[in-house]
């Protein structure tokens, strides 16, 4: 049995390896200025000696190390006999149990993962390869920890939280929301203080934090909707985004946006930023949302699709969408649906067979569009309203909630009812 890393971690890693009676034959380190450790020689080469425990304390070691070593060496786990281990948990090879730890039915720990002494890990938390529990936390049942994260001593992470790759929870925090990849968050309750410089500078870091940064332009009401909407796309897909906070004109930059975090400047600093940044536009006015987009000048801004997992498309092959739209939860198309750019789609919102959608429209949430329906640019169909089939809308109409329109309406006005009549307002 060998060890590779004579770090005080180690000591601790022979103390179990003894109490289970196994003896260490080595260790092996690449510093050359030691010699042994608790007695046990420390050599300076790995020369495929098996089976091993990598035993560095430091996540992002241990796994370089493992890269190092390749698929030749065999792990095997280190699990104090006083851990009390669930029948019905799985451990992987590399991990290390210490001294009276629990781990609860259906937890799930990954490979070369420490779980550090008192911690607790309830049922069917899920525990990424290479992450640190560190003593005492405690992670309530359903805790999802991402490749690489370190929780701090005596952290309570509460049921269902999940916590991102390569993120640093610090002790005796109290974590109630979900924390994004390679973040420093502390506090009770949680909250995100800083990026990790250290992933994020290093070229080894960017190959293992691989979530791209993005901004919400519009800290009200859409903005923390579409802010909620990241954090279940990252949750549901490889595609893992960084909020890195909001942009407004008119709120002053430093508020906080409930728990998604701050306003961090105005257009001016939108207009500055100089490395790439991905942005959503989440202004519930659709001339507003195209004024906005055209006042952002800055090449380093790019629009991506945000669009909810639940979103169906029943024919994809049929389906073509532009870019910067907003798709919100449970919304569906059929086939042959085309959408064109920066439209929002605010949820349960069912488009038909041959729909064409233009740009910067609003579809509030239920909004209904039958087969072969047309819409030009900038229109707000109200909540609940209902287009019928081959209705041809052009530009700028609103669409009173719970309407249903039967007829082609003219452009820049207001339709209201059932069916839907032109409303002037006096
Ligand atoms: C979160 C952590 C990584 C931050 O380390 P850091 O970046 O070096 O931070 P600093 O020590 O420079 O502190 C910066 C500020 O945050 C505060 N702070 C740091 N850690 C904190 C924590 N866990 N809770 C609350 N505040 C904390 C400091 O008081 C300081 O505040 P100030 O600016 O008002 O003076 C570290 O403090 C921590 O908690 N590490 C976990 C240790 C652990 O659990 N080890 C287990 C080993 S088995």
């Amino acid at each position: 049995m060998y060890l590779y890393g004579a770090s005080g971690h180690a000591k601790v890693i022979i103390d179990i390896l003894s109490a289970k009676g196994i003896k260490v034959d080595a260790l092996i380190d690449d510093d050359v200025t030691i010699d042994e450790l608790m007695s046990i020689p420390v050599l300076h080469q790995w020369e495929g000696q098996s089976p091993l425990v990598v035993s560095v304390g430091n996540n992002i070691s241990r796994k370089q190390i493992v890269e190092r070593l390749g698929s030749e060496c065999e792990y095997v786990t280190a699990v104090h006999p006083s851990a009390n281990i669930s029948s019905y948990a799985r451990i992987g090879a590399g991990t290390v149990v210490m001294q009276g730890s629990t781990i609860q039915s259906g937890a799930q720990i990954g490979r070369h993962c420490i779980i550090n002494t008192n911690s607790s890990i309830d049922h069917e938390c899920i525990i990424d390869d290479y992450v640190h529990i560190s003593p005492q936390a405690t992670l309530c049942g359903n805790v999802h920890v991402g490749m690489g994260a370190w929780i701090g001593a005596a952290t309570v992470i509460i049921p269902g939280v999940r916590i991102g790759r390569w993120s640093i929870i610090g002790a005796g925090s109290v974590v109630v929301n979900d924390i994004p990849d390679g973040v420093v968050a502390y506090g009770n309750p949680c909250q995100i203080k800083s990026q990790r410089i250290d992933i994020a500078s290093s070229s080894y870091g960017s190959s293992v934090v691989k979530s791209k940064k993005i901004a919400i332009y519009g800290a009200g009401g859409l903005g923390r909707e579409v802010a909620g909407g990241i954090n279940r796309i990252n949750k549901a897909c490889n595609e893992h985004w960084h909020l890195v906070g909001f942009y407004d004109d008119s709120i002053p930059v430093g508020s906080l946006v409930s728990h998604y975090g701050q306003v961090i400047g105005k257009m001016d600093d939108l207009n500055a930023v100089d490395g790439p940044l991905a942005l959503a536009i989440a202004v519930g006015s659709p001339t507003s949302r195209k004024l906005i987009h055209e006042r952002i000048l800055n090449p380093n801004i790019y629009f991506p699709n945000l669009i909810a997992p639940s979103f169906k498309v029943l024919d994809p092959e049929t389906f073509k969408i532009g870019q910067g739209n907003i798709i919100q939860n449970s919304c569906s198309v059929t086939c042959d649906v085309t959408i064109g750019d920066f439209n929002v789609f605010n949820g349960f919102n069912v488009m038909g067979h041959d729909d064409v959608i233009g740009d910067f429209n609003v579809l509030m949430p239920n909004v209904h569009l039958s087969g072969s329906v047309t819409i030009g640019d900038c229109n707000l169909l109200g909540v609940g309203s209902i287009v019928l089939q081959q209705i041809k809308i052009g530009d700028n109409i609103t669409l009173g909630a719970g309407s249903v329109l039967m007829t082609k309406p003219k452009d820049g006005c207001t339709y209201i009812g059932v069916p839907a009549k032109k409303f002037d307002f006096k």
